[in-house]
């Protein structure tokens, strides 16, 4: 074995001991971002190569700092996003709902949809439909300057790219409750993966610590995001048109609930992450 598996080895125990979820993994990773090289490739790295900035970045995530801060990027779906303090870090329960939205557009009949992220983040969601459905077009709205600027960033690295994502997403500081008044009644699709966490909730120290608290907290019920992305849905899609929110696991009847007592909305549907559990509601606005 050489040096640097030996110390992937040592340092999946020590992760462990740590409590982090998924310690060989995490080990992995660091070790690939470390030497430059992908995960696959660990065992290539020359040992004369091993580089003892390994061990500080694994005292880091043993200190449950996520690994995107560590890293500096996430992955979400096709996309590499550049990520660090002030911003949420995509997770992979919201690369499901926005595959579900991908598939939508692609069904779709409109030639140019009109797609409004809300609480967009890093612009993991606006992104993604940008670079995969290149008709569309992304408005994507974030309250937060900090978060803005690492959205302002991820949209910058992909503008120049071909099929060039970047220059289809428009993104707007605003609050999502009253934002994009100019698309009222236009837009095709709304999508948001908004804060529904309630206050107090025990969460993990990755999450409580490291997560931006606009991102994390939405009330004693977590749900007052929630219930705003319903109205603000409401207000700018066309008839027809189709609103996706995402909710914590738990949240999946009240959440429909929420759309149920809105003003007319059809087709509410509960959809499930990947482990199966309920993690994001459609609906769809009636046509009158
Ligand atoms: C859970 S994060 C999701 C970020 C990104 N969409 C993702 O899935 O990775 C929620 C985001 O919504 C933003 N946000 C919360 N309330 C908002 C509001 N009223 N108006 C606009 N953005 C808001 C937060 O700042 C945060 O960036």
């Amino acid at each position: 074995m050489n040096l640097l598996l030996d110390e992937v080895r040592r340092a999946t125990a020590r992760l462990a001991e740590a409590e982090v979820e998924s310690p060989r993994a995490d080990a992995e990773l660091i070790a690939a971002h470390v030497h430059g090289v992908r995960r696959g490739e660990l065992h290539t790295v020359p040992d004369e190569a091993f580089d003892a900035g390994f061990w500080r970045a694994v005292d880091r995530r043993a200190a449950r700092e996520p690994l995107q801060h560590i890293t500096g990027v996430a992955h979400f779906r096709h996309l590499e996003l550049s990520i660090g303090p002030g911003v949420f870090a995509p997770r992979p329960e919201t690369e499901v709902m926005t595959g579900w939205a991908i598939d939508r557009l692609r069904a779709s009949d409109a030639a140019e949809p009109v797609v409004a992220d809300l609480g967009t983040g890093s612009g993991a969601i606006a992104l993604s439909i940008a670079l995969e459905v290149p008709s569309a077009r992304v408005h994507a709205v974030e309250a937060d300057p900090l978060a803005l600027s690492y959205a302002e960033r991820n949209v910058a690295a992909y503008r120049g790219r071909e099929p060039g994502p970047g220059g289809r997403v428009r993104l707007a500081c605003a609050d999502f409750g009253t934002a994009l008044g100019d698309l009222d009644g236009t837009v095709d699709l709304v999508i948001s993966n908004p804060p529904y966490i309630p206050l107090g909730a025990a969460v993990p120290p990755e999450v409580g610590e490291y997560d931006p608290p606009s991102a994390l907290w939405s009330g004693t019920d977590g749900l007052d995001a929630i219930r705003a992305v319903q109205r603000t849905a409401w207000r700018l899609l066309r008839p027809g048109g189709q609103a996706a929110v995402e909710h914590g696991a738990p949240q999946g009847g009240v959440v429909r609930a929420v759309f149920a007592s809105g003003e007319g909305w059809l087709d509410i549907t509960q959809h499930q992450d990947l482990a199966g559990r309920d993690r994001f509601v459609t609906a769809t606005r009636h046509c009158p």
